[in-house]
């Protein structure tokens, strides 16, 4: 349905689940991928994987953390002595963990607004003068607290509403030159850290499974699928959009079903 044949893909935090799941759904469609994440065990090991899924690409795999913007800096030089220029850009980097806001310190809150945020905006930064002009998409990984208030999330309902703001600012200013930029908001997803760490056991996630309309949690291929869908020719005149892939998750359940799942923290 897709061919990405010889386009160059760089997907920031892509060494682990559902930014995992879009490097390789692009690698399987004929793309070239790099990958970036802070730890280089985790790089090596997503590049393997993307050798084994497209042997004919061009994979690169680049060490930083997106909070060290001399570290960002030369991780873009890496990619740009590789690949001249870049198609599409994921930026999917982020921290979350459960907290009461009045349990959580203001190192703890600056620590997910410079990841999610400041780190998403340095990424992106980095990655502009390298984007093709006139037919570049840039998707930033956002999620549901960015626009759903919910309990434990302070820090990251923050972050990742500024995530979003970021999205249509730069889908603004950047239309002009041909450059699409667009959220991803996926739901709760099956098999990753990021949903094991708010809910922990199969109990809760069934509980929040309950509280999605489609009745089910989603999985990292739902989200890869988007994203193959929102780099491609046929979302050509999609830009600044904020897209859920969450079963309807956000429409009512989200903020409720954490509420309920808050009750399961000790006080
Ligand atoms: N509850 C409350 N506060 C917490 C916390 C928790 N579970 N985990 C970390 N913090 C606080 C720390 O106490 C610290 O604040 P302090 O200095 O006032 O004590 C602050 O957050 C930074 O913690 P630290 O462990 O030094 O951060 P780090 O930079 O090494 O790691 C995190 C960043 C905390 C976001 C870490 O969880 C991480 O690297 N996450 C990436 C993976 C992930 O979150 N995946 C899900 C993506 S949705
Ligand atoms: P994950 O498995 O923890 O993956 C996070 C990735 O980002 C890893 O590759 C990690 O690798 C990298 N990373 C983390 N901090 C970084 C930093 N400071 N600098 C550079 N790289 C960093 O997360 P996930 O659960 O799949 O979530 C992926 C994205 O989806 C996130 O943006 C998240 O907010 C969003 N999301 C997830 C869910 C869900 O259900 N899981 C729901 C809604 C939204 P290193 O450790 O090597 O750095």
């Amino acid at each position: 349905m897709f061919n990405y044949q010889g386009k160059n893909v760089v997907v920031v935090g892509g060494t682990n689940g559902i930014n995992l799941g879009i490097a390789c759904a692009f690698a399987k469609v004929g793309a070239n991928v790099a990958v970036a994440s802070r730890n280089m065990d985790k790089v090596n090991t997503a590049l393997a994987l993307l050798q084994q899924t497209n042997p004919k690409g061009k994979h690169i795999g680049v060490s930083f953390d997106v909070r060290d913007s001399d570290a960002v800096a030369s991780g873009f030089n890496s990619i740009a002595d590789q690949y001249n220029t870049i198609d599409i850009l994921i930026s999917g980097a982020a921290g979350n963990f459960p907290s009461r806001a009045k349990d959580l310190s203001v190192n703890g809150f600056k620590s997910v607004m410079d990841i999610d945020l400041l780190g998403s905006f340095q990424v992106i930064k980095q990655a502009y003068p390298l984007l093709t002009k006139g037919n570049a998409s840039v998707i930033q990984i956002s999620a549901p607290q960015a626009y759903v208030p919910m309990a434990l999330q302070v820090h990251v309902c923050a972050a990742k509403a500024g995530v979003d703001m970021l999205t249509r600012t730069l889908a603004m200013e950047w239309g002009v030159e041909g450059i699409r930029v667009n959220s991803i908001v996926p739901g709760p997803i099956e098999e990753t850290e990021g949903f094991d760490r708010l809910a922990p056991s199969k109990a809760l996630k069934s509980m929040i499974a309950d509280s999605v309309p489609l009745k089910r949690n989603g999985q990292k291929q739902d989200i890869a699928n988007a994203a193959l869908f929102l780099a491609s020719d046929m979302a050509s005149y999609i830009t600044g959009t904020i897209l859920p892939v969450d079963g309807g998750w956000s429409l009512g359940g989200a903020g409720a079903a954490m509420d309920a799942l808050a009750k399961h923290l000790p006080q």
